[in-house]
């Protein structure tokens, strides 16, 4: 019998001072997991470890940062004696504009913390304790790296990467460790309010949910990935949506009445 339960397990998530690394941590704490949060600032993840009670662990630690990346897993190990569950969900997106009106700075600082800090993460939470052990690694990918939109398209050249990678590192690191990615849609948040604050309106007739993501719907598939339930998936990319990529629904949509 698999289950969701996460009791016993222990849990580092990457950027989870808000929105769906908060979520996460919440939603892991809730399946019975312990979770570390990090953020760039101690503050915030003091701020958001409370926030998620439970003895959640706060620490400060900027993604690429590869010593305060080391403190962590040291930490984590410390407090809770395992890290059975990574999630690399830090992302940054500084580049808008078509690829080639952008500059070394904000390529490295888009493909450092997209796609570097996952592999630097991942790689410290092998050597620490799933290299032994197993345990399960879930990335934040996006539906951009699925497809092409103007204006995204080193965000999105750096989450498709991270999606090949996650098929790569899911090889790599067989059988004991599991690796898959999670590609969400617009989904309400800070770093994606260009995307819906103005457009909510239009995406929510257009989807075939009827409504933009929140952050909760994006833990739970994370919650699942990191469970035994889900215990023969790897090297996957969930697409989670509410059918954005499926396209225009309202042109689909007739008026459904049950035929009695
Ligand atoms: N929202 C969407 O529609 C959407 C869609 C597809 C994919 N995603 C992906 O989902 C992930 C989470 O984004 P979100 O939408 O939840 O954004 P968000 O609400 O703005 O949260 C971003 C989080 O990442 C942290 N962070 C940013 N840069 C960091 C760094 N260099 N080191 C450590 N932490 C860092 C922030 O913490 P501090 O500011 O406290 O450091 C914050 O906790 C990202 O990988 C994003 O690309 C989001």
């Amino acid at each position: 019998m698999t289950t969701l339960d996460l009791t016993g397990r222990t849990a580092i998530i990457t950027g989870a001072s808000r929105g769906i690394g908060l979520a996460t941590a919440e939603a892991i704490a809730a399946a019975g997991g312990n979770v570390v949060l990090t953020s760039r600032s101690q503050e915030s993840a003091d701020a958001a470890a409370a926030q998620v009670g439970r003895g959640a662990l706060g620490i400060a630690a900027h993604a690429t940062d590869a010593e305060a990346a080391r403190r962590c897993v040291e930490s984590t190990l410390e407090t809770f004696g395992s890290i059975d569950i990574l999630v690399n969900n830090a992302g940054t997106n500084p580049a808008y504009g078509p690829v080639i009106d952008q500059d070394h700075a904000r390529f490295a600082k888009t493909f450092d913390v997209n796609l570097w800090a996952p592999i630097l993460w991942t790689s410290l939470a092998v050597e620490a304790w799933m290299g032994d052990n197993g345990g399960s690694v879930v990335n934040m990918a996006s539906i951009g790296g699925l497809g092409f939109e103007p204006n995204l398209g080193l965000y999105n050249a750096s989450k498709a990467a991270l999606i090949h990678l996650t098929k790569q590192m899911a090889l790599e690191l067989s059988p004991k460790i599991r690796v898959n990615a999670i590609a969400p849609g617009v989904v309400r948040t800070k770093l994606a309010a260009a995307l819906w604050q103005e457009h909510e309106e239009q995406l929510t007739a257009t989807t075939a949910s009827g409504r933009i993501g929140e952050p909760g719907d994006i833990a739970s598939a994370i919650v699942f990935l990191a469970s035994d339930a889900a215990s023969w998936v790897t090297g996957e990319t969930m697409v989670i949506d509410g059918g954005q990529r499926l396209g225009d629904a309202s042109e689909f949509r007739r008026e459904v009445t049950a035929r009695v």
